[in-house]
């Protein structure tokens, strides 16, 4: 383990790493299992872009988070699962049992077809047999397409599509507080435009009536049946895909992000490692002196996002720690479910989403006082920043002023964390992501690209030398990837946001400079939304945007032109609403709708959404210059209907 242990070492290692980069990583890449050493550290250029790590590497990313630890640590619990209801008996894998259970699942998905860079969509609930789907998926080096359970078959097909999948692993149904959601009907009505998936591999969870159709549907139960545990890993080079998750851009059409297997691995066990300053032994131990028992880990997000593939799955795997997969919501049975659980599993790094934090610090402070908290060492957050109300009471109630917290900055795309305090060494501060880990270069640009270089400066946030697990392609459209993310700045990754750099050299995100919005730490394009809406028979335009909401972060404010002129406006609200829930789920489903009888568009035809952003933050008195409306009486009606 490369661990570092204090500032002045956090500072070398930095220095290190951006004199020599490429020395810096292969250093980290020491220590796992390769079946063949890298020829050369890396190749890049960010015109294309192209880059690659670990050049010439054989290996299976699979080997390193199972087979690797089985000598040591077969025993040791690898997933600690609580589910929804928490009078439902939990379960617990060791190394051991998952490695079994991965094999014997990459048996099953060999069995039904799958081969190696197949691509192969798994829509489940958080359950074990999710993170053993992921890792039966790479031990046969086949591409998982992970899609968030809350989705609608409308998204679940649009991403099924784009991969091209031929297998998709789901399950009856999902337990969500008090909801049952009925994934595999999801499923069904998905695969009626979706002619490449030959097979559909079902888990029993919920036992809701499904119908599955000859040929194509098999239980996930019989299959195991007919196969052995044995699965010998299959040989991947550094550069061969790992797994593709979608992510919501300014298009209506979401990318599918592309991660590759070395440079992912190397770089989210390292990460993981040294963010949250993981423990293999307690010391000082808080449920003993001299304890062996690892940490306990436990990271609220779905593995239907980037967050639970990097920090539930691969780097806590990665890094051998023991890590808690939680089936459930933060308020069911009751807003006090997250600190029972911490109590339960003696929970000591805990790692959420401010979102979650702020609606939790809503429900008040008696749903947190039956619960003591004392295993807490760290504290951490991601997906949006987080305000200073919520951080303090993050620090203060659930910390108890002891456990630092790690406000870390990155995006699917990064494949890890990029910008964050290590915990017990970098001095926080509320709001801050504080310093760029060892290995990432950031740079903040001015609008016309320049390079702003020391303090007390703010632009956007880019990159200027890669790191191992940066985004590779959009899948299928490399021209795409270039574009969103490279073509903006020449020779920098562009992010997305905008960033402030403080008079200590500390980063603190202020949040997207594009057209997509974070709800609940969620990632949605407008035009994804404004597709959904326009699905609405009535509706023939529409036009979103975020404002500030308290718990959300941000909300989605719909301004929509009714076609037909209804009276019964409350009665169109509540269809456009199941429209988008419809379509794309009810993650996105808007928080205000306006009927509007234009929208402010430029003579090109331009929705001019700076407008739209200050009337939907109820800022109607100085809408900038809005002399290049095609129709400026149409910005007077929409003030007038948001006050009403
Ligand atoms: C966007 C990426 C990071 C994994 C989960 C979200 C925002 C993320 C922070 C933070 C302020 C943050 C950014 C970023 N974001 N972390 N600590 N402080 N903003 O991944 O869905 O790809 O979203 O989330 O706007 O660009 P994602």
């Amino acid at each position: 383990m490369n661990r570092i242990i204090s500032f002045e070492q956090y500072l070398s290692e930095y220095k290190k790493s951006v004199d020599d980069p490429e020395q810096f990583w292969a250093a980290q890449a020491e220590g796992f299992v390769w079946r063949k050493k890298w020829d050369k550290v890396l190749e890049w250029n960010f015109t294309e872009p192209n880059v690659k790590w670990f050049i010439g590497g054989k290996l299976n990313i699979t080997e390193n988070c199972l087979d690797r630890h089985l000598a040591e640590r077969g025993d040791q619990t690898a997933i600690l699962w609580e589910p929804n209801n928490p009078k439902e008996e939990g379960r617990k894998l060791s190394y051991k049992e998952l490695h079994t259970e991965a094999c014997r699942f990459a048996n099953v998905l060999k069995n039904n077809g799958a081969k190696k860079g197949d691509r192969i969509c798994i829509y489940m609930p958080m359950v074990p047999e999710l993170a053993i789907a992921l890792l039966a998926c790479a031990r046969i080096g086949a591409i998982h397409s992970v899609v968030f359970g809350g989705f609608s078959f409308q998204s679940l097909s649009d991403r099924i599509h784009d991969a091209d999948c031929n297998i998709v692993i789901t399950a009856d149904g999902a337990f969500r507080g008090a909801k049952d959601i009925p994934l595999k009907s999801v499923v069904d009505e998905a695969l009626q435009t979706c002619p490449s998936v030959k097979k559909v591999i079902v888990l029993k969870r919920t036992n809701c009536e499904v119908k599955m159709q000859n040929e194509r549907d098999v239980w996930w139960s019989d299959e195991v049946k007919k196969v052995s545990a044995e699965c010998p890993v299959e040989e991947m080079d550094s550069e061969d895909m790992l797994f593709i998750l979608y992510t919501s851009g300014s298009t209506g059409k979401p990318k599918g992000v592309v991660h590759t297997t070395a440079g992912y691995m190397v770089f989210t066990k390292y990460t993981f490692e040294n963010v949250f300053q993981y423990h293999l032994t307690h010391s000082p131990s808080p449920i003993g002196e001299g304890s062996q028992q690892p940490e306990v880990y436990w990271c609220t997000a779905d593995i239907g996002w980037i967050t639970g593939h990097s920090y539930l799955v691969y780097g806590p795997l990665l890094a051998g720690a023991t890590t808690l997969m939680f089936e459930g919501i933060p308020t069911y049975p009751d807003a006090g479910r997250f600190w029972q659980v911490i109590d339960k599993y003696k929970v000591n790094i805990f790692y959420t989403a401010p979102t979650a934090i702020r609606s939790l610090m809503a429900a008040g402070d008696n749903f947190v006082k039956p619960y003591k908290l004392d295993s807490l060492r760290v504290l951490g957050t991601v997906g949006e920043p987080i305000n200073e109300e919520a951080w303090k009471w993050y620090n203060e109630t659930i910390g108890k002023k002891k456990c630092p917290i790690v406000d870390t900055w990155w995006q699917t795309e990064t494949g890890g964390i990029m910008i964050s305090p290590l915990a017990g060494i970098t001095k926080t501060k509320p709001g801050y992501a504080t310093l760029p880990l060892p290995g990432i270069q950031p740079a903040l640009l001015d609008e016309k690209g320049e390079e702003l270089f020391g303090n007390n400066v703010e632009g956007k946030l880019c990159f200027k030398f890669p790191w191992p697990g940066i985004i590779r392609t959009t899948y299928k459209n490399h021209k795409r990837c270039f574009n969103v993310y490279f073509s903006q700045y020449k020779g920098y990754y562009f992010s997305g946001d905008g960033c402030k750099r403080d008079e200590d050299g500390y980063y603190r995100i202020t949040g997207r400079v594009d057209d997509v919005i974070k709800v609940s730490g969620h990632l949605l394009g407008t035009a994804e939304i404004e597709n959904a809406i326009n699905r609405h028979p009535d509706i023939v335009e529409s036009a979103v945007v975020g404002f500030p909401h308290p718990i959300k972060g941000w909300g989605i404010y719909a301004f929509v032109i009714d076609d037909h002129n209804r009276k019964d406006t409350d009665e169109l609200k509540k269809e456009i609403i199941a429209t988008v829930t419809k379509f794309m789920g009810s993650i996105a489903k808007p928080d205000k709708i306006q009927i509007v009888k234009g929208l402010p568009k430029t003579r090109s035809g331009k929705i001019m959404r700076r407008i739209l952003k200050k009337i939907s933050e109820g800022d109607t008195s100085n809408l900038g210059d809005t002399s290049t409306l095609l129709d400026p009486s149409v910005v007077e009606e929409i003030k007038q209907g948001a006050l009403s």
